[in-house]
């Protein structure tokens, strides 16, 4: 087996020398160092020496590379990331994995999210999550600004490079008052629903964006006779009565009668839409968040039934 031969120098002088050729002075890196000018200015001849070749010149009131003084800077800047890489993998497998995940989620999101981190915040103590639940379009202006490590949403944006994952089905059903008449029928025609009262998230949900869509693919238009702002304020608007809504099967209880509210059977229906994990290709995954989504994929497996008995699995973990 090829074993390469052991550098002579050592991580000091190479710390020293890094410092010096990064901040451009003996001073400047002693200090960074926290250590003396003459520790920093052995280290650098003592380095020197092991190598047999000049690595710096005095220029002006500091120093220069020289070529080699440049090559090496390559490689002790190469070792010092595989160096952190290994810091880090250690830390990770100690369980001391730390910093912050931000996480953006549509709205909906929030009946199932707070199940995802339980286990990772458990298993990871050293991290601060940082969750911030809107609704669609907010998401995506977030994503834009580079807000968050990772957006969970239905509808990803199409002007923007994203990587996904596909996390979970997503389906929208109709609801309507407990004791509703359709409820009793094998089905409804779909057209009957652009003939009823509706009710509606906001502009800028992405559950409005997606019944929209739904019902224009269907040539139908929308009965819209009144808009709300959040998932709870549509349930207790249908189940007084107001008016039928197309709502995600995850903001419903296991039973909804408990709620005052009734799955309507349409044809058609559900729609269906999956959820997606989403980040920027321009902008790395962070470290804690990809450790997040392989926790996810790893560790959850989102059992069918616990929200709402939702007869499809919701552990979709494949590559979208
Ligand atoms: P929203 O969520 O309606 O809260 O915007 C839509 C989605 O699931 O992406």
């Amino acid at each position: 087996m090829y074993l390469p031969k052991s550098p002579r120098a050592t991580f000091s002088q190479l710390r020293s020398f890094e410092a010096v050729a990064r901040l451009g002075g003996v001073t400047k890196a002693a200090q960074a160092l926290h250590l003396t000018q003459p520790t920093v200015s052995t280290q650098l001849r003592e380095l020197r020496e092991s190598l047999g070749v000049d690595l710096l010149v005095p220029a002006g009131r500091g120093v220069q590379l020289t070529d080699a003084g440049r090559a090496l800077l390559q490689t002790v800047t190469r070792m010092f990331v595989n160096w952190s890489e290994f810091e880090d993998g250690v830390a990770d497998l100690q369980g001391l994995l730390r910093g912050s995940l931000r996480i953006a989620g549509v709205t909906t999101t929030e009946y199932f999210l707070a199940q995802w981190l339980k286990p990772f915040v458990d298993a990871y103590p050293g991290i601060e999550v940082d969750l911030v639940i809107d609704n669609r379009d907010a998401v995506v202006r977030r994503l834009e600004r580079g807000l968050d490590d990772l957006a969970v949403m239905m509808m990803p944006p199409n002007h923007l490079a994203i990587d996904s994952l596909t996390v979970m089905d997503n389906p929208l059903i109709l609801i309507g008052p407990a004791g509703h008449p359709w409820q009793a029928r094998k089905t409804t025609p779909l057209k009957q629903v652009a003939m009823v009262d509706l009710l509606m998230r906001e502009a800028g949900s992405g559950t409005r964006q997606a019944t929209l869509e739904f019902l224009g693919r269907h040539s139908l238009a929308a009965r819209i006779r009144m808009t709300l702002g959040s998932n709870e304020a549509i349930k207790h608007a249908v189940a007084a009565g107001l008016g039928l809504a197309i709502v995600s099967r995850h903001t419903l209880a296991k039973n909804p009668e408990q709620e005052g509210l009734c799955v309507l059977p349409v044809t058609g229906l559900p729609i269906k839409r999956k959820w997606q994990a989403v980040w920027r290709q321009d902008r790395r995954l962070p470290r804690v968040a990809r450790v997040f989504m392989e926790f996810v994929q790893r560790q959850l497996v989102f059992k069918a039934g616990d929200h709402g008995g939702i007869g499809i699995s919701n552990a979709l973990f494949h590559e979208s």
